[in-house]
């Protein structure tokens, strides 16, 4: 399972420090052997069920919240960090991390297609996430992130790391909540 997170997430390498590597690849791998979905699913399956025909993989969407996070998080750094310092490990583990719990949330139903499981009514993906990256020492640093990434964290004081996560994940999944933005084939 450890060569199938590798081949998901190339990204895990820009994590500078080891043990944080280590403990999102371990996160990783637990969701992996919980979950219902196999990794090639996640190439295959849409990013989210709130978006009717959403054209964009899991896949897709994940990657490419990791790499806005860490341009912004530069630009950030760059321009503010005199004041307002950002833990570049934190977001990229953080933005890796945001939609772990995912793997629990969802299952496959009898046409194939991705839907919520039961557990995934009862505890939604950034607290599931927030159980398999404790299990597998990720710090509270990352695992604030996790909790705070959706909605359920607009009632937290969020860290800047976890701000800019959220409106990653959000500038990569808003647009398509409007049909006229979307590219038909
Ligand atoms: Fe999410």
């Amino acid at each position: 399972m450890r060569e199938a997170v590798a081949r998901l997430w190339p990204e895990i390498e820009w994590i500078q420090d080891a043990k944080l590597r280590e403990q999102v690849t371990q996160t990783w791998v637990k969701a992996l052997d919980c979950s219902a979905l196999k990794p090639e699913d996640l190439n295959r399956i849409p990013f989210t069920l709130l978006v009717a025909n959403c054209p964009i993989t899991f896949m897709e969407h994940k990657r490419c919240v990791v790499h806005i996070a860490r341009a912004s998080a530069r630009a950030m750094q760059e321009f503010m960090g005199r004041a307002l310092p950002v833990h570049m490990d934190t977001v990229i583990a953080g933005a890796i991390l945001a939609d772990v719990g995912k793997l629990l949330e969802y299952e496959l139903g009898p046409d194939g297609k991705s839907r919520q499981s039961e557990r995934g009514e009862a505890l939604r993906h950034p607290f599931t996430g927030v159980a398999l990256a404790l299990e597998c020492g990720v710090p509270d640093a990352v695992c604030h992130i996790i909790a705070a990434h959706a909605a359920e964290g607009d009632l937290v004081k969020r860290t800047t790391e976890a701000y800019i996560v959220h409106h990653a994940d959000f500038m990569a999944y808003l647009p398509f909540k409007n049909p006229k933005n979307i590219k038909t084939a």
